[in-house]
């Protein structure tokens, strides 16, 4: 019989594809996804570590899922109860101290040896806790078959990070930076398809310092790699997340220029726009090499929106140094973006920095930040309408007879479209903006003479 298995799923879209796989190695064991962690067989809590008590969520969680557990075992049941990802991986030895009714504790670099994790817990064994970097590449053993949930999927070609940006936890809980070979992740992305995926985005902790053996002999970047999967039939688009500026190299900057199913909308977090506090957070570029940067992208690729990730109230931030922040985001204009207060993350060398910046003058800073960045995502959104762009389809919307999906510029597009539009993709006419997404029509539907974008589409 079927056994059920529960996956929460917190932090990054690594950890989201991390998911699927262990779904999938579990399946083997005949385990099922199912919605709710009350009367599953497995529940599993896929955690991050990225942000201020994160641990102390996970433990809460923990808390309540505690119940459940016991309610099964009166019932001459059982549920596995299992903490996996960055919070594991950092702080495992806790876990079984604090909560010593979790059985299995186990890091992101260990997925692929879950059926034996499992075999030791039935046979007896009062815990399990996996936290060592195995020297085996846990993607040499996963099944080579990934499920898929969709028209569009995550395939994890790079892992790991050697940048010790100071104030970051990835390269404590994810280890040394690793490239997938070139062939395993075009036999994946050619299984993906296989299974309907029309869209792929190629992750990394730091995707862009790919650097994969390749067929040929030679070790391909990633925009050698991009153009290689942009040959696949059936795969409509690509897209990669998430990069670091110096890493951007002529290779990948030019694919943006000759890669048509490479979407024109680029995550590229700049952190700061002070050089002074850049340099603190060993981040290996100035700010002008930045705003260079992002004009070369946009010379390669005229239309491409740009997205980012700042940090405010990083040690030793002056109102100059966050000044040069809002000038940056002035200067380069972005489509969307993600801004955090600085957190001190244990163990990485910014916590022990002086002048941590008050709580409050960082809550200050966010605040004029995403002002500034809320106006511009507004200002772009504004923008959009009026333009057909091609969407694909991923979901029904909140109405009948609605269906939501991605603008090439990753905003979520409404339109009127029966249920099998469903992984289409659809040339639709955006007709109202809004905060967060477009609404339009299905481009055929307006009267209007087809422009070269549907004749593409149709
Ligand atoms: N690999 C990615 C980012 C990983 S973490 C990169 O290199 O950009 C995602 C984002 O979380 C970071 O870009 C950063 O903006 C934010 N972040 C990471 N550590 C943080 C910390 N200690 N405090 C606040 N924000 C942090
Ligand atoms: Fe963290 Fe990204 Fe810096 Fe690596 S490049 S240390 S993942 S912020
Ligand atoms: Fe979080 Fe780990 Fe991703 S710390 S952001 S889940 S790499």
């Amino acid at each position: 019989m079927a056994k059920k298995l529960y996956i929460k799923t917190y932090g990054c879209q690594m950890n989201v594809y991390d998911s699927t796989r262990m779904a999938d190695v579990l399946a083997s064991l005949g385990y099922v996804l199912c919605d709710g962690a009350e009367t599953a067989d497995m529940v599993i809590l896929n955690t991050c570590h990225i942000r201020e008590k994160a641990a102390e969520k996970v433990f809460s969680e923990l808390g309540r899922l505690r119940p459940f557990k016991e309610r099964r075992k009166k019932a001459g049941g059982r549920m596995i109860l299992a903490v996996a990802g960055c919070v594991a991986q950092a702080q495992g030895e806790e876990f079984l101290r604090r909560a010593p009714f979790v059985d299995m504790v186990f890091g992101p670099q260990t997925y692929h040896t879950l059926p034996a994790m499992v075999g030791r817990i039935m046979d007896g064994e009062g815990h399990v806790l996996e936290t060592d970097f195995p020297p085996e590449s846990k993607f040499d053993y996963l099944p080579e078959t990934p499920g898929l949930d969709g028209s569009t999927a995550f395939l994890t070609v790079q892992e790991g990070c050697d940048r010790f940006c100071t104030f970051c936890v990835v390269p404590y809980t994810r280890g040394a930076e690793f490239s997938r070979p070139v062939a395993a992740v075009a036999a994946e992305a050619r299984s993906l398809v296989r299974a309907g995926a029309r869209e792929i985005t190629l992750l990394g902790q730091n995707v862009n310092a790919y650097h994969g053996a390749a067929p040929d002999g030679a070790t391909w970047r990633l925009g050698r790699l991009i153009r290689e999967l942009a040959e696949i039939d059936g795969l409509d688009r690509l897209r990669y997340t998430t990069s670091h500026p110096a890493d951007m190299d002529d290779e990948l900057i030019s694919a943006h220029r000759d890669v048509p199913g490479l979407m024109p909308f680029l995550h590229l977090p700049v952190q700061s726009g002070s050089d002074r506090v850049l340099a603190a957070m060993n981040r290996r570029h100035r700010a002008d090499d930045y705003r260079r940067l992002a004009g070369r992208l946009r010379e390669a690729r005229p239309d491409l929106a740009l997205s980012s990730d700042f940090i405010v109230g990083f040690p030793g931030e002056s109102e100059t140094d966050f000044q040069a922040t809002l000038d940056l985001v002035a200067d380069v204009g972005f489509a969307q973006a993600y801004s955090f207060q600085y957190s001190p993350r244990p163990g990485t060398p910014a916590a022990a920095m002086d002048c941590q910046v008050p709580d409050a003058v960082k809550g200050e800073r966010l605040a004029r930040l995403q002002a500034l960045l809320n106006e511009q995502q507004k200002a772009f959104n504004q923008r959009s309408v009026g333009q057909v762009m091609a969407v694909l389809f991923e979901r029904s919307g909140k109405h009948a007879g609605q269906m939501v999906g991605r603008s090439p510029y990753m905003q979520a597009v409404h339109a009127p479209l029966p249920r099998d539009a469903f992984g289409a993709i659809v040339a639709v006419r955006i007709q109202a903006a809004h905060a967060n997404s477009l609404a339009g029509f299905p481009a055929h539907h307006d009267g209007a003479a087809p422009t070269p974008i549907e004749r593409a589409c149709a």
